[in-house]
């Protein structure tokens, strides 16, 4: 057979069967129950959008081939009295356990993915460019190196990105962009470029608390970790 039929049948044999698939498992090493949230990029979702997690409990999911997309924790849940899901941190507003499509409500710690991207490799972070709501990690099943965000940034929080709970405690940590809304924070406008748009005092705290995670829009170079397609993933909430 010609090389170049071979290669389509190949590549058609790879599109049916799923291969470089991902299971995804989501572990709750926290003292508290977690509410995770999954949303996929561009396509269609995760056969579970929303589930609940005991301490002590995890969940798997599966992701198909060439899946790219993130997940996160909701804390504090309860349903209101319209029978409503809310959830004081990371809430994707879809009133129930799933989030069908909605995303997480900033500050969220993100943990994001691409699988068998540019070079057959997957991309992974742990994202604290929407704010930090709690510690999280990944870590590949395989050899492939693990990113963490381990500290409570809630302890480290500025009080003008500090998001207080009902009891007055730091819930969450908002990042500089979101609590200011400016250029210099967000990388927007002239600041648009890695070169125009460098760390500034803000990032900097998440940065020293988190040196493997993104602290703002442009940190790539440290927060960006990459593994031979077709693994299998840890998330860990609270690592
Ligand atoms: C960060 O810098 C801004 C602008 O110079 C200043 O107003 C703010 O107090 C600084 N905040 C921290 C936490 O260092």
């Amino acid at each position: 057979m010609e090389a170049k039929g071979f290669f389509a049948i190949f590549l058609a044999l790879v599109s049916i069967t799923g291969a470089f698939s991902a299971t995804f498992t989501l572990r709750n090493n926290c003292p508290y129950t977690v509410w995770p949230g999954t949303l996929t990029g561009g396509g269609s979702q995760l056969s579970k959008t929303g589930f609940v997690l005991a301490p002590g409990a995890s969940s798997s999911v599966d992701a198909p081939a060439g899946w790219s997309g993130r997940f996160w924790a909701r804390t504090g849940c309860s349903t209101d009295s319209s029978g409503r899901l809310r959830c004081v941190t990371a809430d994707c507003a879809s009133g129930r356990v799933e989030c069908n499509g909605a995303g997480a409500i900033p500050p969220a710690t993100l943990l994001e993915f691409t699988l068998n991207g540019n070079g057959g490799k997957d991309f992974y972070d742990v994202s604290l460019v929407d704010g930090f709501n709690l510690p999280a990690s990944i870590t590949p099943q395989g050899g492939c190196s693990s990113t963490t965000c381990r500290s409570n940034i809630n302890s480290a929080c500025p009080s003008e990105l500090s998001v207080r709970g009902a009891g007055g405690s730091i819930i969450a940590c908002k990042s500089a962009c979101e609590a200011f809304r400016q250029p210099q924070y967000c990388c927007t406008g002239s600041f648009n470029t890695p070169q125009t748009c460098p760390p500034t005092n803000y990032s900097r705290i998440f940065k020293n608390a988190c040196p493997q995670a993104y602290s703002y829009a442009y940190d790539d170079s440290s927060s960006t970790f990459t593994c031979a397609a077709g693994g299998n993933y840890v998330i860990t909430f609270c690592p």
